[in-house]
């Protein structure tokens, strides 16, 4: 354990952080090798910032600028100084609701991964388990991805499957995907802090690792 390296992650939420806190509860725990140098928000007072902030992790909100579904130029180079002053190697999204294109994946090259809920490439996009639960599948559940420039589209690191229940409500679909991404996430950063993915296309296999 004391000779893997700690991969250095920079997380970014809107949300309540629920992902976050998973992520961090397993660091703490020792089974992710790495540490959550930054964690940033474009919600002044979105509930990942105070999680953060309860654990002793840095955390900032940045203004998103003029759009309302992207960073704007200003914006965008304000979060990759964030992330290179805290000398972040993976950028982690963990209900960031902004998309992130050109200059920020630049800067980290197949370095930013983001969760899903859903099983990709099904129902991309907005409240994916009200689309599941609308389109009536029976199955559903999260996909831990590689961000590309396309939405939801990158490479698949690890996916877990939740059952749609009968009598299934948005919020209850919703709340059995957030547990199985509670327990993919922390997976699929460990694998990467282990060196364990390989990626060849769109292929990815998670090996043995250091
Ligand atoms: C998670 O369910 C995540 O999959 C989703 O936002 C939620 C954030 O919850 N992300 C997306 O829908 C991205 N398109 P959290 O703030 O409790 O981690």
């Amino acid at each position: 354990m004391t000779d893997v390296k700690q991969l250095r992650l920079g997380i970014l939420g809107s949300g309540k952080g629920s992902n976050m806190v998973a992520i961090a509860d397993a660091v703490a725990a020792g089974t992710v090798p790495a540490v959550i140098a930054v964690v940033l928000s474009d919600v002044a007072e979105a509930g990942i910032l105070e999680r953060a902030r309860e654990r002793g992790i840095r955390a900032e909100f940045i203004a998103p600028g003029k759009f309302r579904t992207k960073l704007d130029e200003a914006a965008e180079m304000a979060y990759i100084a964030a992330l290179q002053a805290a000398q972040v190697e993976v950028v982690v999204l963990a209900g960031f609701m902004r998309i992130l294109k050109g200059e920020f994946l630049r800067a980290f090259a197949n370095r930013v991964i983001n969760i899903h809920p859903s099983l990709l490439p099904s129902f991309p996009g907005l409240e994916a388990w009200r689309q599941a639960l609308d389109y009536g599948v029976k199955v559903t559940g999260c996909t831990v991805h590689f961000v590309d420039q396309g939405i939801d589209t990158g490479p698949i690191i690890v996916q877990q499957t939740v059952p749609v229940l009968d009598d299934d409500t948005p919020v209850s679909l919703h709340e059995r995907i957030q547990q199985a991404e509670r327990v993919a996430y922390p997976a699929a950063i460990a694998a990467l802090a282990r060196g364990a993915v390989t990626v060849r296309g769109r292929r990815t296999t998670l090996g043995q690792g250091r």
